[in-house]
């Protein structure tokens, strides 16, 4: 696989090209991993639940984050050894799928009848629908296996990602996917149906669910890149990533109440329907969308402090936009 190339270029990139290139890269990974050699189905129920669907703004943001770090640090913090700046780019292509990996296996578990009971997701009917229950859940146990197995090459394995940045970016990942995130999460969402959650326990509740997989997107790619977790601009690039991570849930919120399915790709209107308590149902649409606009500032004044180059943090400042402002 090869490596993520870094941009030193300081004119304004093409954004639309810039992530074309990129979910170029993450989809071609992910189908050369994604159920390899799963026996009796179960590989197919995986490729579905992960390939040619979503739109992928984990991955973006690690390599948006990596490439922030290698193209904007000051020139004495640069790797300049060839052979580990090759490996550090491998780990983000692989951090980016690693993640894409623990969030599609959030989505099959989420669709569940046992969970949101949902049969339409990224366009087409959920993986339960077409595989079954029990496949689903085991594609979902594969996937969140293959995250992990992906972020750990052997020596052999493509170019070599130090062992260092592997038990690192393991760490980050297995911390915003189990109880202190993404799990905890989903368990606080299945015990607040039909409650009205006060604003604390609801922030806490999405920065889990949703929150803590963004945030370690962006400090996978801070990683990657080589920047130490007690610097300034680790701490700059964390909180932008809290404040995304937020931001993210509070947008799925306000598009849920919005938006129709056909542009959502999955059931719209579903949160009133479950009796959810969200951002919408606490300050209504347009509280929703101001909280929105205010992390998004937060997230782009953390960028301004990070004390990486400008250039550098032009993919971070756009995803930010893009995340606020989507329609689906
Ligand atoms: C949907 O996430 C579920 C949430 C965590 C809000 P996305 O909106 O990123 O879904 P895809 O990956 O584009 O399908
Ligand atoms: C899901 O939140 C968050 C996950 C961890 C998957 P939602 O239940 O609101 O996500 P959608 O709206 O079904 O995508
Ligand atoms: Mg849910
Ligand atoms: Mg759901
Ligand atoms: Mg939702």
């Amino acid at each position: 696989m090869s490596a993520v190339p870094m941009n030193f270029e300081s004119q304004p990139l093409d954004m639309n090209l810039w992530s074309q290139n990129h979910l170029a890269r993450v989809e071609q990974a992910l189908s050369q991993w994604v159920g390899d050699g799963a026996p009796a189905g179960l590989g197919d129920a995986m490729r579905y639940a992960v390939l040619d669907g979503g739109k992928r703004l984990r991955p973006l943001l690690v390599l948006a984050a990596y490439e922030a770090v290698c193209s904007g640090a000051p020139a004495s913090a640069v790797v300049d050894d060839a052979a580990l700046r090759a490996g550090l780019g491998e780990a983000a292509l692989r951090a980016a799928c690693a993640v894409e990996l623990i969030h599609a296996y959030s989505l099959v578990h989420d669709d569940m009848p046992c969970m949101d009971n949902d049969v339409l997701r990224r366009g087409k009917p959920t993986v339960h629908v077409v595989f079954g229950e029990a496949q689903a859940m085991l594609a979902g146990d594969a996937m969140q296996a293959l995250a992990f197995e992906v972020l750990t090459p052997d020596a052999g394995e493509g170019a070599g990602v130090p062992a260092d940045l592997q038990a690192r970016l393991v760490r980050i990942l297995a911390r915003a996917s189990g109880q202190a995130g993404m799990a905890g999460g989903q368990a606080i969402d299945l015990a607040s149906v039909g409650q009205a959650l006060d604003e604390a326990t609801l922030r806490d509740m999405h920065r889990r669910k949703t929150g803590a997989l963004l945030r370690a997107s962006v400090q996978m790619g801070a990683a990657c890149g080589g920047l130490q977790a007690d610097c300034v601009a680790w701490q700059a690039l964390t909180a932008y990533g809290h404040a995304m991570g937020l931001a993210f849930q509070i947008v799925d919120d306000v598009l849920d109440a919005t938006q129709p399915s056909d542009t959502l790709g999955k059931t719209a209107g579903k949160d009133a329907d479950a009796n959810k308590p969200t951002y919408v149902s606490l300050l209504g649409l347009d509280g929703a969308r101001q909280e929105a606009d205010a992390l998004l500032a937060q997230a782009l004044s953390a960028l301004s402090r990070s004390g990486l180059a400008d250039a550098a943090l032009q993919p971070l400042s756009d995803l930010a936009h893009r995340i606020v402002h989507r329609d689906h």
